[in-house]
């Protein structure tokens, strides 16, 4: 049972999770395969964030029920955090289940497993462990994640993530910079903060750094130009994280900070522990910055209870705020979590009608923003070709996709570099421009 292959669905943490997941195995003499065909052991690291993203590992299992052709089957992440055992029940060739905080002992699990144990765990929430490993095989040269904090200790009504990765726990500073060091002489430029709640980052080591002062160092390690976070939450978003962009060039000029709602009666309803008014000072902490800084939010629409005028408060919300981008949501009723027992009382054609008032207001205020970088010249680090449109794709240091042309290349491949493009013309969700060297 030598060859595995690994499937990942949900967040960065879990597609930066997979990444140390495959270092782990590989080490252990395993050799990651494309396809599930191809393998002998088949790992799913799976999200449970909502309903959809939950269903979507069983609905890959169900393929393999009657006939797992002699595979070992393993479910990682979130749903196997939450589901626990139970999992053997609803999929019975599953061999290994084991959630986040238990990865430090996949060595042994893998032991068990080829010994012939057919029911391996590793649900252990309750622990101190940071999982760290030098084997990461990253899967993009370029940009490279560095987990600064796991877990979560808020306890959002609608949230999932406290009860499948458990509580926070931050990695020292060193760990933290050292692993930033060796990135950069490997040749990396962009590395991405991942944590559920990366403000509430703190130094365990004596130093006791905060979040502003971790992203601050990492910014200025040499050989690193770009430096992104994710993901904010509003009430342990400090002033001084702000201060840090404005006075360091290599963190970028962009903030994801989810707000949920514009209704501060929902915000309660939802433990949120911030209200809009709070929620809008720290975005003008933002707008008053020197550096442009662009701002990105998620918002959950039909949490129980949500009224006509709540909804309306989170449409005034994005046309205040004026969001670069939003990831609109449906509530979906999650296990274990404080709101279950509010049930489920918007309906669901009430849920995607909302949704989609909310994602059509934000589009035309995309698309006036967007207007507004037509003639302006944007750095861009090279992410790829478009073979389609025979475009360059390339990314701002606010997020933005922009695309475009440059004749003069040849076949020189760009990736991976920085280069100068004026933008020509804007989109709802993306810029096209030009090359200008
Ligand atoms: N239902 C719908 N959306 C949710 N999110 C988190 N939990 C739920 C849920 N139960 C959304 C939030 C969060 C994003 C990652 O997913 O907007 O910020
Ligand atoms: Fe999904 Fe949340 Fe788990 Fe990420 S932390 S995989 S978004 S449930």
């Amino acid at each position: 049972m030598k060859t595995f292959y690994i499937e990942t669905f949900g967040c960065q943490m879990n597609a930066h999770d997979s990444e140390k997941v495959i270092g782990t195995l590989v080490s252990e003499g395993y050799t990651q395969v494309p396809t599930p065909d191809a393998a002998e052991l088949v790992f799913y690291n799976t999200c449970s964030i909502r309903d959809k993203a939950e269903q979507k590992v069983f609905h890959r299992l169900d393929q393999f029920k009657r006939d797992g052709k002699g595979k070992t089957f393993a479910v990682l992440g979130c749903v196997a955090q939450q589901e626990g055992a139970k999992i053997f029940e609803k999929a019975p060739h599953v061999s290994m289940v084991c959630g986040s905080a238990s990865y430090n002992q996949l060595p042994q699990m893998l032991v068990q497993l080829e010994a012939g144990n057919r029911r391996v765990t590793g649900l252990n929430l309750d622990t101190e462990d940071t999982f760290e490993t030098p084997l990461t095989r990253r899967n993009n040269p370029h940009r490279a994640y560095i987990t600064i904090i796991e877990g979560c200790d808020k306890a959002c009504a609608y949230c999932v993530v406290p009860f499948t990765r458990g509580p926070e726990r931050s990695r020292t500073s060193e760990s933290v910079l050292s692993e930033a060091r060796q990135l950069a002489d490997m040749g990396y430029s962009e590395i991405q903060l991942l944590g559920q709640n990366v403000n509430s980052y703190r130094d365990p080591s004596p130093a006791g750094w905060d979040f502003a002062q971790i992203l601050d160092a990492v910014g200025r390690v040499a050989g690193i130009r770009r430096v992104r976070f994710t993901t904010s939450h509003p009430r342990d978003f400090v002033k001084p994280i702000v201060d840090a962009i404005d006075s360091n060039p290599a963190l970028c000029n962009h903030v994801h900070l989810p707000v949920q709602s514009g209704s501060t009666r929902v915000l309660e309803a939802m433990q949120r522990l911030y209200t809009r008014e709070q929620y809008l000072e720290r975005i003008a902490w933002m707008k008053a910055a020197r550096r442009p800084i662009a701002i990105t939010s998620d918002i959950i629409v039909g949490f129980p209870g949500e009224t006509e005028a709540d909804f309306e408060a989170t449409l005034g919300l994005l046309d205040e705020v004026e969001y670069d981008a939003i990831f609109g949501f449906k509530y979906s009723r999650r296990p274990n979590t404080p709101a279950l027992a509010l049930g489920d009382q918007i309906p669901e054609e009430e849920k995607s009608r909302r949704l989609a008032i909310a994602q059509e207001r934000q589009r035309q205020i995309q698309i006036r923003r967007n207007a507004g970088y037509v003639g302006a010249v944007e750095e861009c680090l090279v992410e790829g070709f478009n073979k389609a449109t025979g475009q360059w794709i390339g990314r701002t240091t606010q997020h933005k996709t922009l695309n475009f042309l440059h004749a003069a290349a040849g076949g020189d491949d760009l990736t991976g570099k920085y280069v100068a493009v004026r933008v020509t013309r804007a989109g709802p969700n993306s810029l096209v421009g030009e090359w200008v060297g």
